[in-house]
């Protein structure tokens, strides 16, 4: 209760200099003020580290955000960081690390198809790296990306599976009839399957519980299946960013990540948001097609990249069975220390 501004003002900024003069770290919170950041309009100067909060509206979703204003003596990060409340407390999303200073595996992990693996010169892809799975609907996609976690836990590393358009028991079922048995996996606790529609929280938001899993789980293999339902509730630079964002933290981790990515057109043409945004940052890129064939459908697997080894190089046909995804019998040579073929 003091009436007077100018007094407030000056009682103010007296409680504050009393506070530095007694080496106390304190933290004040200051409500918004009408044209400053402050209601005085003082707080914000006097004080050595100003943190702006913000809560607002964008395209229907909610975001909290964070800015460091100004912080004395120091460095900081400029932009708005868009952070989570829950039962942990606050979480912020990291920045994106300037440096690219992660260290490389030169250990190699399957595919979780041996015939596949064979069609790279390690025969595998690296542990660590990123994976990156695209085709138009009904693909495969889903199948390749359990048959990478089945792997993952036959070989007892940790998968957080995050599945956007399947719930848990659709997917355990569906992947069932291929004869790869997640069920077991999710029972023995090295699989756990996160299913979500992601049109519910913002892009944000999920990059900040996806984070948070990872962190506190601590999984060896991360698939995001599709991570293309995630990009359409964002903008285009905004989904790029956050996929560095991502990859950093799983690259930074050491872990086998791999996303499954929805092309819109079957066969050529790779004019699609996500594709372009994560194809460049994922270290192996697979395309898989469903072609027409005179009166058939053939289904295909090309390698389009694979950072750091050579690779079979032209589109692999295969057939999905009840024991998942198998490679015709066809003559492909045993390729070793090929770059083309
Ligand atoms: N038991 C089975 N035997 C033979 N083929 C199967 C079997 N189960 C699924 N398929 C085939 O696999 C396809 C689905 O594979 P999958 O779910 O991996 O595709 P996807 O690329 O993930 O599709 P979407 O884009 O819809 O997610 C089915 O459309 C079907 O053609
Ligand atoms: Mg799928």
């Amino acid at each position: 209760g003091v009436d007077n501004e100018a007094l407030l003002r000056a009682e103010i900024r007296r409680l504050f200099t009393w506070l530095k003069d007694k080496g106390v770290t304190a933290i004040i919170t200051g409500e918004k003020g009408v044209n400053s950041l402050t209601r005085y309009g003082l707080e914000e100067y006097i004080s050595d580290c100003v943190v702006l909060l913000d809560f607002r509206v964008i395209d229907q979703i909610a975001t909290r955000r964070l800015r460091i204003v100004k912080y004395r003596g120091s460095s900081h990060g400029t932009n708005e960081y868009p952070f989570l409340i829950d039962e942990n407390g606050i979480s912020v999303i990291p920045i994106t690390s300037l440096t690219l200073d992660y260290k490389a595996s030169t250990e190699v992990i399957s595919t979780g198809i041996q015939r596949l693996d064979t069609f790279f010169t390690k025969n595998g892809i690296y542990k660590g790296s990123t994976t990156l799975v695209t085709g138009s609907a009904g693909t495969s996609k889903t199948i390749l990306a359990a048959h990478f976690a089945a792997s993952s836990c036959s070989r007892n590393e940790k998968v957080l599976y995050f599945s956007f358009e399947e719930s848990q028991d659709q997917l355990i079922r569906n992947m069932a009839t291929v004869g790869i048995d997640l069920d077991t996996h999710v029972k023995s606790g090295m699989l756990s399957i996160h299913a979500s529609r992601p049109s519910l929280q913002g892009l944000e938001m999920h990059l900040l519980v996806l984070l948070r899993l990872i962190r506190t789980w601590k999984p060896e293999t991360v698939v995001i299946d599709p991570i293309s339902s995630l990009i359409t509730i964002g903008k285009k630079s905004e989904v790029r960013a956050m996929l560095i964002r991502l990859i950093d933290v799983l690259k930074l981790d050491g872990i086998n990540a791999l996303f499954t990515s929805l092309t819109s057109t079957s066969g050529e043409g790779f004019k699609n948001d996500t594709v372009e945004a994560v194809s460049s940052l994922a270290d192996t890129w697979i395309e898989l097609g469903n072609k027409r064939k005179d009166f058939d459908r053939k289904r295909s697997l090309t390698i389009v990249k694979s950072r750091g080894m050579g690779h079979y190089n032209s589109p692999i046909e295969f057939t999905i069975t009840e024991n998942g995804i198998v490679f015709e019998k066809l003559n492909y040579k045993r390729l070793v220390g090929f770059t083309e073929t």
